[in-house]
């Protein structure tokens, strides 16, 4: 008898990945200018970990991208992006980078300008940018699952998928979420540019239509399937008139699809025992490389060698909503206490010069670099005992995580993700904690809480332990990576 063969099945499991684009202004370590470079560096890395994502970021190639990125990049192509009665070139770059794929969308018209924002002609920049990162998905052939815009400056990419482009090819089922890093910037224009230079039609002006002009962080709200914060309890505060800049209403009414999740910072960039930039390195176990790092910042600003004094660093831009009012308001007495003062940042005119003219006036205790330094930061980080943010409004912060990292104690104020990631020592048992917080917006009590972090600092064993545990604290991207990942997967499994 013949015998009969038996071709046992194979079972294929065909994974397939689910695919992401991160749609941004900004990235470290290519561009930057705040806690978005920040955010855009470092959670698509952390996402592209796992081997079931597809992550994939675009950004405007600014002529500010260092040559050194350049010289490794790919031309994938060119072709042009319809924005109203205009016809742009477009030029499409990619370079894969630590897991991700970056995609760079070039226009020397655009983005061939020193800095990346503060032009006369933003919003078309962003328009262009925007629409040319939907025209380049059909050019690459490649439709990701979800489409991931932050802030207003991508908010258009959101409205002309909803728009323009639901109807075509491969475009119709990419859902949107919305990150919002700062409701503060909106994008307002006249309700005449929406035709001219934005190129959308009229019925999208009830769309995009908000307190007489024309919102494009209120057009993403109303049409990403879902929208984001950088934090669980700003989440909740956009929903008040306090928070909101306006937006309340349009909060409020879609908050169903409203959610919070705490950034993260990359522990890799931000970590003391390797960090190349400092005097010289330590960890949790072994501290004795921060007082070096302490003696050689005071050297090198000309302040008193003196370790026995703690040092408060303010690392900020110098603008309103950091809280800088309820500094300036007790600042002689801040300085009048046996402290040594360091800021470090740029911003709006008023600060600065008061700054500047407050580190002459207390020449022995306080300096004022005005300047955005990235390297300077991690050695005020490093060389601190007290980091001091007293923001009026903070969507998330990244500071007071780097500043926890680098052993440098925070004090905060209890909104948004100060909140969320900095748990008061300064309660009723003063065992626990990372920080000391205050809750209302008052300089009195903010300085009260300053002088209980000033005092505490002067009990050595309590402090040690306050800063061994606020360098342990957990500010990684492990658990936020994943309600991102679950976040995409409620999207991509609804209707
Ligand atoms: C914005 C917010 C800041 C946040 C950052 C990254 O800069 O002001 O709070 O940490 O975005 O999300």
């Amino acid at each position: 008898m013949k015998e009969e063969k038996l071709i046992q099945p194979v079972e294929v499991k065909i994974v397939e990945k689910r695919s992401i684009l991160f749609v941004a202004s900004e990235a470290n370590p290519f561009v930057g200018t705040g806690g978005l470079a920040d955010v855009i560096g470092s959670l698509p890395k952390a996402l592209a970990k796992n081997k079931d994502l597809d992550i994939r970021v675009v950004l405007p190639l600014y002529s500010d991208i260092d040559g050194a990125y350049r010289a490794n990049f790919r031309f994938e192509g060119n072709f042009n992006v319809p924005l109203g009665w205009r016809n742009q070139y477009c030029g499409l770059f990619s370079l894969k980078y630590e897991g991700v794929t970056f995609y760079f969308v070039d226009n020397e018209y655009y983005f061939k300008r020193k800095g990346l924002y503060g032009y006369y002609d933003d919003g078309e920049r962003f328009a262009f940018f925007s629409k040319a990162a939907l025209e380049m998905l059909s050019y690459l052939d490649y439709y990701p699952d979800v489409l991931h815009a932050h802030d207003w400056q991508t908010a258009l990419s959101v409205i002309y998928l909803k728009v323009l482009f639901a109807d075509r090819y491969g475009y119709s089922k990419i859902k949107a979420l919305f990150t919002i890093h700062n409701i503060e910037y909106q994008g307002k224009y006249g309700h005449e540019l929406l035709g001219d230079l934005f190129g959308l039609p009229d019925y999208a002006k009830n769309i995009l239509d908000y307190d007489g002009c024309i919102n494009l962080m209120k057009g993403a709200i109303q049409l990403a399937e879902r929208f984001s914060t950088v934090s669980p309890r700003y989440a909740s505060e956009i929903k008040n008139p306090y928070f909101a800049h306006g937006l309340e209403y349009m909060t409020s009414q879609n908050e169903y699809k409203l959610c919070g999740i705490l950034n993260g910072i990359d522990e890799k960039t931000y970590d003391p025992s390797t960090d190349d930039k400092l005097f010289a390195r330590y960890d949790a176990k072994d501290m004795s490389g921060k007082a070096v790092c302490k003696a050689e910042l005071q050297k090198m600003l000309a302040l008193p060698e003196r370790a026995e004094v703690p040092v408060i660093a303010i690392i900020s831009r110098l603008v309103g909503h950091k809280g800088l009012d309820l500094i300036k308001c007790v600042f002689e007495d801040i300085l009048n206490e046996d402290v040594q003062v360091v800021i470090l940042g740029k911003g709006e005119r008023e600060y600065e010069d008061y700054f500047r003219f407050m580190a002459e006036r207390y020449s022995g205790k306080c300096r004022a670099i005005i300047a955005y330094n990235k390297d300077l930061a991690c050695k005020i980080y490093s060389g601190s005992d007290i980091f001091l943010m007293p923001s009026k409004q903070e969507p998330c912060g990244l500071s007071q995580m780097i500043a926890c990292r680098y052993g440098s104690v925070p004090v905060v104020r209890e909104t948004g993700g100060l909140a969320d990631s900095i748990t008061p020592f300064n309660d009723e048992n003063r065992k626990g904690g990372n920080g000391f917080t205050f809750a209302n917006y008052n300089a009195h009590e903010m300085l009260y809480v300053l002088k209980d972090a000033i005092y505490t600092f002067g009990d050595k064993k309590v402090w040690e332990k306050l800063v061994s545990r606020a360098m342990k604290t957990d500010f990684s991207w492990k658990k936020s990576a994943e309600e991102y990942k679950k976040l995409y997967s409620d999207m991509c499994s609804a209707l």
